[in-house]
């Protein structure tokens, strides 16, 4: 759960989606990696988390399944951030891929990664961690543009990895400079400068494209023009990145998301009947469907 921008909603759909997946019966782990600003706890009722990311960041703890916490609600695991050492926030990138591995291979149905703002290529890498990595907006100016700041970071860091060969790897992470002297402007025309350079990566670079889908979610929209904004963040997706986007849906301002965290409880549990609380059943529905998840 990834989105650029700060207190768009990212943690309050980390933890809500994941409650909301969880009480329909799908075993369900929420994931805070947000370690300059974690709070995914809170959302989810666990006060003070007595193991956390802190603790595999400085290597007193290195496997994943002792840093599970229980939570309030049956079937949803937490796997907390808090405070740790200051002067080393983020695992180093070794230690950050394997801590990726890990999750990928958690015993349960959904994994939700909180990601913390901004585009830092640990957030980067945690919003990775599955192709179909939720973007969440508000429909502001500001949101948006950090929205696209985000799909761009992400999506040369997943076409980065994706390349074999050290040349065509080189040319990916000089596109990465938006003024770069090989005169790529756009991931198409990276596209064109792969094939040309070798075609057997030009193939894999349309096929990493091809799977590479972000999943956007519109928050605390007002009106009927703030639900169409998913829309033409999926067409500018397709125009000037050649991605395909979903968007999987939207949710309304609404007081009860405020009351819930208040009471540090899911909205399904406090507020049932509000349009916040039915619009997350449907993106949670989706989401299921979408994974095809036995229960
Ligand atoms: N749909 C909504 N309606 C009303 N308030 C919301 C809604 N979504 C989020 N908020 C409020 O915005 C605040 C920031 O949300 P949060 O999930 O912490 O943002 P992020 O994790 O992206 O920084 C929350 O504390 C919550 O009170
Ligand atoms: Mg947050």
């Amino acid at each position: 759960m990834g989105g650029g921008k700060g207190g768009v909603g990212k943690t309050f759909l980390s933890a809500n989606l994941a409650y909301t997946l969880s009480r329909a019966g799908y075993k369900v782990v929420a994931v805070d990696t947000d370690i300059e600003g974690p709070n995914l706890h809170t959302w989810l009722g666990v006060s003070k988390p007595r193991v956390s990311l802190a603790d595999y960041v400085s290597g007193r703890e290195s496997r994943i399944e002792h840093l599970l916490l229980e939570t309030p609600h049956h079937g949803l695991g937490l796997l907390a951030a808090t405070h740790g050492d200051l002067a080393a926030a983020q695992p180093e990138a070794g230690r950050r891929l394997e801590f990726l591995r890990a999750l990928r291979e958690l015993p349960c149905d959904f994994v939700f990664v909180d990601c913390g703002a901004g585009a830092h290529p640990a957030t980067i890498d945690y919003f990775l961690v599955g192709d179909e990595g939720l973007l969440v907006l508000h429909p502001e100016p500001t949101s948006i543009e950090n929205t696209y700041t985000f799909i761009r970071a992400a999506f040369y860091r997943r076409m980065h990895a994706a390349m074999q060969k050290h040349d065509v790897r080189e040319c990916v992470r000089e596109a990465m400079d938006q003024r770069n002297e090989r005169g790529i402007r756009s991931p198409l025309d990276l596209l064109e400068a792969v094939r040309h350079m070798d075609p057997e990566e030009g193939q894999r670079f349309a096929a990493t494209m091809r799977s590479f889908r972000p999943r956007i979610l519109v928050n605390e929209v007002a009106t009927a023009e703030d639900v169409k904004l998913g829309f033409s963040v999926r067409s500018i997706c397709r125009k000037f990145f050649g991605i395909e986007a979903d968007y999987v849906g939207y949710i309304n301002r609404d007081q009860a998301v405020r009351d819930s965290v208040l009471l540090r409880k899911p909205l399904l549990e406090v507020r049932p009947e509000a349009d916040s609380a039915v619009y997350l059943q449907r993106i949670a529905g989706k989401l299921a469907e979408a994974a095809g998840a036995p229960r």
